[in-house]
């Protein structure tokens, strides 16, 4: 077979992802192995495409290698999205798969995004791999591999792939009108990052609508003129010191201008299933920020131009961030319906979670992706010295084992259970005696 892997990290030749396929070539020696690294030459590839095309037309099989970044893949890959779908390559009918590692914090919505971009390019999807950065370090690892590409293979063979049901969009944009602004007197400080190419824009008017309505004062930082040298390195860096190896001054334009405000607002077109290659190369960024959620309880709004309701996988990515970060997904403006109502309804919620200080709690996204980033920080914590002590200082090390007196109390409840003679008496006590610190609450509750 002809397999050409396109190698999404920005580690190149050094990617922990790429050597999985450097393994199956070593054990695959009938069939030929072509690396593009688009995670390392992007830049290169956009300026002219002309070297990489007849490798990619001619391949049997293309695998996209990429390590897992910010929930998607990182933002090279995305400009390789962009760039083969405008460069109208002969991709209808080939087969691809793809491979990732990573921690698996969203590593199936990372997977989706390759999906939904193949199935754009009608592509034969074969279901990819998504290993433990450390798999392949292990028996197991290594035997999951194997049968992972085999079974690509044989699918190949099979001509079997992933059937998509082709979504017919029912998107029409409505445009936004600018409204007359808020007469009070503005308080407090809500920051927009807007990826606009035009003032003229949709997206301008429904971000100028959002600042002229919003009761708060309103900056517009516009992802242009923020100064990104490039997308993230994955060099690590920021590990100690939280200072990233680009002289661009990110980082620190990061925390002062942005992270400093009560409520950050995104806003963006949706391209390729994503937020555009820029506003991922913005986000992947912040890695040097760790894994900090240094906003959190702050409520969070995005203001989109596109088909949002028709993303599924997007909308999962939005709320999963904002309930990770701990902070308030105050929704999505979309000019979809109604931009105009939708973005004066977003205006209205972010300033009443900001005057009634609303909490909330996280959800499975929230709690099952901080219990990964914990376990993680905590294992490298000699590295992760800044992550290690924004984790220690906020109590985000919320190891089960320390609950010790709930331990104990199950051992005493797990005594009464398994004696019969208790339980017969005990009748419907169980329930009762489960729910008696609720009642007590309820009974001691101040009207
Ligand atoms: C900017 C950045 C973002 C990351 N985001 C995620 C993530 O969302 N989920 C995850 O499980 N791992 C994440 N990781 C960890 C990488 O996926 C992991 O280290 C991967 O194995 C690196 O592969 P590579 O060597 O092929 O680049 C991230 C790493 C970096 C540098």
């Amino acid at each position: 077979m002809n397999i050409v892997v396109i190698n999404g990290s920005p580690k190149g030749s050094n990617s922990i992802t790429v050597h999985s396929m450097n393994y199956l070539e070593k054990l695959n020696c009938d069939d030929k192995f072509t690396y593009i690294d688009v995670g390392q030459r992007i830049k290169g590839y956009i300026k002219d495409i002309s070297p990489i095309v007849d490798s990619i037309e001619n391949a049997d099989l293309i695998v996209f290698s990429y390590p897992v970044y910010t929930f998607i893949a990182p933002s090279q890959l995305h400009y390789f999205i962009d760039l083969l779908k405008k460069s109208n390559l002969r991709l209808s009918g080939k087969f691809c798969t793809q491979i990732t590692t990573s921690k698996h914090f969203y590593d199936s919505t990372a997977h989706r995004y390759i999906e939904d971009n193949a199935k754009d390019l009608e592509m034969k999807y074969i279901k990819g791999l998504s290993a433990d950065m450390e798999d392949l370090l292990s028996e197991k690892g290594q035997k999951e591999l194997r049968d992972w590409f085999k079974m690509v293979k044989w699918s190949f063979e099979n001509n079997y792939y992933e059937k998509f049901d082709r979504l017919v969009s029912s998107y029409q944009m409505k445009s936004a009108t600018i409204a007359s602004p808020y007469t009070g007197v503005r308080k407090g400080d809500v920051v927009v990052i807007a990826d606009y190419e035009s003032i003229n824009d949709n997206l301008a008017l429904m971000v100028k609508r959002f600042q002229a309505v919003s009761d708060r004062n309103v900056r517009i930082i516009r992802l242009k003129d923020i100064s990104i040298l490039g997308g993230c390195l994955g060099c690590f860096n920021c590990a100690v010191s939280g200072k990233c190896i680009y002289k661009d001054g990110y980082d620190e334009y990061l925390r002062k201008e942005i992270q400093s405000a009560e409520c950050i607002v995104y806003a963006f077109s949706i391209k390729d299933h994503s937020m555009g290659p820029k506003f991922k190369m913005f986000d992947d960024r912040q890695f040097c920020n760790g894994h900090r959620t240094v906003t959190m309880g702050s409520p969070v709004g995005y203001i989109i131009n596109g088909p949002y309701s028709e993303e599924i996988n997007l909308r999962t990515i939005l709320e999963a961030r904002a309930d990770v970060g701990g902070n308030i997904f105050a929704g999505a403006a979309t000019d979809e319906v109604d931009p105009d109502a939708e973005i004066d309804k977003l205006a209205k919620t972010i300033s009443y979670i900001l005057d009634n200080k609303v909490s909330k709690p996280q959800s499975f996204y929230g709690v099952g992706g901080m219990k990964i980033f914990r376990d993680l920080i905590y294992t490298m914590r000699g590295m992760m010295k800044a992550d290690h002590k924004f984790f220690r200082d906020n109590g985000q090390y919320d190891f089960p084992q320390k609950r010790k007196g709930t331990i104990i109390k199950m051992y005493l409840v797990g005594a009464l259970l398994s004696n019969p003679k208790i339980m017969k008496k005990a009748g419907g006590a169980m329930t009762e005696g489960m729910v008696a610190p609720y009642k007590k609450v309820i009974k001691e509750l101040n009207t």
